[in-house]
């Protein structure tokens, strides 16, 4: 399920949590920030997911300047006894806040994986799922949550070779709102 659930940065009162997609691009398209859904195919695991969507990959690489792609999964494994402490890496990796140099551009082939936006006071919490395109600006205040279990494939999009090196503000905030798997838990 897609969610946005935008939060007050002071204390994360929920100032409005919407399923529609059509209401998210909408309260998302003022900050700069764009979200469309991809009519979704079929594909397997081994499939070439980009030629599956070679269309709308090549329309947001020209329209956005992107000249890389690559797609990258996250899949629980409980035959690998390393997968628990891999997963926590991962999800580790961006789970504070920080910025880029470039756009943050991902579309979700499968899964699901929650950006939280930073803006002004508020906190904007998109839960992405299969069939959703979501673009951070550069230099937008963001984390990123893959849940404590990872699954997902996203195809993402660069302009620079390095320009996806995250730039850590420091603050501590992430911590204070609702991580992903609580996002996602049915209210009580
Ligand atoms: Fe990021």
């Amino acid at each position: 399920m897609t969610v946005l659930q935008i939060m007050s940065a002071a204390d994360a009162q929920v100032l409005l949590r919407t399923t529609d997609a059509d209401a998210i691009a909408r309260e998302l398209a003022p900050h700069g920030v764009h979200f469309e859904r991809w009519e979704t195919r079929e594909t397997a695991p081994g499939d070439d997911v980009l030629a599956a969507y070679a269309d709308e990959v090549a329309r947001i690489s020209e329209t956005g300047g992107f000249r890389l792609v690559d797609v990258v999964r996250m899949r629980p494994d409980d035959t690998d006894p390393g997968w628990p402490e891999l997963a926590r890496a991962a999800r580790e990796k961006f789970l504070s806040e920080h910025r880029h140099d470039e756009d943050e551009v991902r579309f979700f082939v499968d899964g699901r994986g929650c950006f939280y936006l930073h803006l002004d006071d508020r906190v904007y919490a998109v839960v992405c799922e299969r069939g959703d395109l979501l673009s951070v600006p550069a230099g937008t205040r963001h984390w990123f949550d893959m849940g404590t279990r990872p699954e997902f494939c996203a195809i993402r999009f660069f302009q620079e070779e390095d320009g996806w090196v995250g730039d850590f503000t420091g603050d501590p905030i992430a911590s204070t709102i609702p991580y992903l798997d609580e996002l996602l838990a049915p209210a009580p």
